[in-house]
């Protein structure tokens, strides 16, 4: 068998304009509770997005209603302690470099969703918060956003080198090398926040250098005009002298009264050690966003593909 992408969950393409970002831990509940709780969850949480998904009015539409969720190391040791897991899944502890580190941080269940219309995305966690508030706790909920142009919130055009499209499917699928699991996916949310006096007090040209390309045209920087921690340098992550890429899909968030304003980047692999050596390469060289930004959240989920939520729903997995 080879990926097949109709298989999957969302996992793959549209960043979406309104995106909710959700992670949840569980209750100190009994195990079977939770199990239980879960199983259902599985089959009912298909059926909600059917039904959402005539309900949006932007059906056809590519910014249509898009979904994935997961769990974590955490969540499957309680949930299915006698399946043998995704070969990749690990609880995320963190990374350290010389001057900065990542955090890992607690989390059961994980949610993306993203569509054109607000309304859709929060009916559709408002739906799924129905079958799940009694067996969990929120860890944190950001709703994020698109930027004018697809930018990040800095300003720069993002997702430039992540795979196009039509190779999406193959950097974010697991494939036969984990037959079990085949069409899941990697999820590493990251929630950071920036700030935005620092670095909308850097000159244009100070802005570039950090990120490694020009502001407006969005053309690459040669290497030499580059900072050395320039973001698109330090977070590179080669394999036998192959480039390695990952799904990217991140937005801002903002609380602009507040001055709360972040990044939520996510990313979808299909070998979580990719994600987990750019993270790595992030910390060892100092890259230039970690300097105005602090680490609020990260861990690692496995995404099911729609096959392994079908038989989650089944009570196969114990
Ligand atoms: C605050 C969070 C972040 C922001 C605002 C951000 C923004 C950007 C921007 C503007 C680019 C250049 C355009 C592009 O190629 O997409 C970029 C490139 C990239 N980012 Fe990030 N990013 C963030 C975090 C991360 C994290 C946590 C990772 C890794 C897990 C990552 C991995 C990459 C990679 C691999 C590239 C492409 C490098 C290349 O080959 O040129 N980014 N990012």
């Amino acid at each position: 068998m080879s990926i097949n992408p109709s298989k999957a969950q969302d996992v793959w393409k549209d960043v979406g304009e309104s995106v909710q970002f959700t992670v949840l831990k569980f209750k100190d509940l009994p195990r079977q509770e939770l199990h239980d709780a879960i199983v259902a969850f599985a089959d009912r949480s298909q059926a909600i997005i059917r039904s959402m998904r005539i309900r949006d009015t932007d059906l056809a539409a590519a910014t249509g209603l898009k979904v994935a969720f997961g769990f974590s190391n955490h969540a499957w040791d309680i949930l299915f302690p006698n399946t043998p897991k995704p070969k990749e899944l690990e609880t995320f502890k963190g990374v350290k470099g010389p001057e900065y580190g990542m955090p890992g941080t607690e989390g059961d269940l994980f949610f993306h969703i993203r569509d054109a219309d607000h309304a859709a995305v929060y009916e559709t966690q408002a739906q799924f918060m129905r079958f799940l508030k009694d067996y969990t706790e929120v860890v944190d909920s950001t709703q994020g956003f698109r930027y004018f142009e697809g930018r990040a919130i800095i300003g720069f055009i993002d997702g430039t080198e992540a795979p196009a499209v039509e190779d999406a499917a193959d950097y974010a699928l697991i494939g036969d090398e984990d037959p079990d699991y085949e069409n899941g996916s990697y999820a590493f949310p990251q929630k950071w926040r920036h700030n935005m006096d620092v670095w909308n007090h850097m000159k244009t040209e100070v802005q570039e250098k950090a990120v490694g390309r020009e502001k407006f045209t969005d053309l690459e920087l040669e290497d030499e005009d580059k900072f050395e921690n320039a973001h698109n340098v330090a977070s590179q992550y080669e394999e036998d002298g192959e480039e390695k890429k990952i799904v990217r899909m991140n937005v801002p968030y903002s609380d602009p009264a507040a001055g709360v304003t972040g990044t939520y980047f996510i990313g979808y692999s299909r070998h979580w050690t990719v994600t987990k050596g750019m993270l790595q390469n992030m910390v060892d060289q100092s890259d230039f966003l970690l300097t105005f930004s602090r680490i609020l959240n990260g861990q690692l989920y496995f995404i099911p593909s729609r096959d392994t939520l079908a038989q989650i729903a089944d009570d196969e997995f114990k």
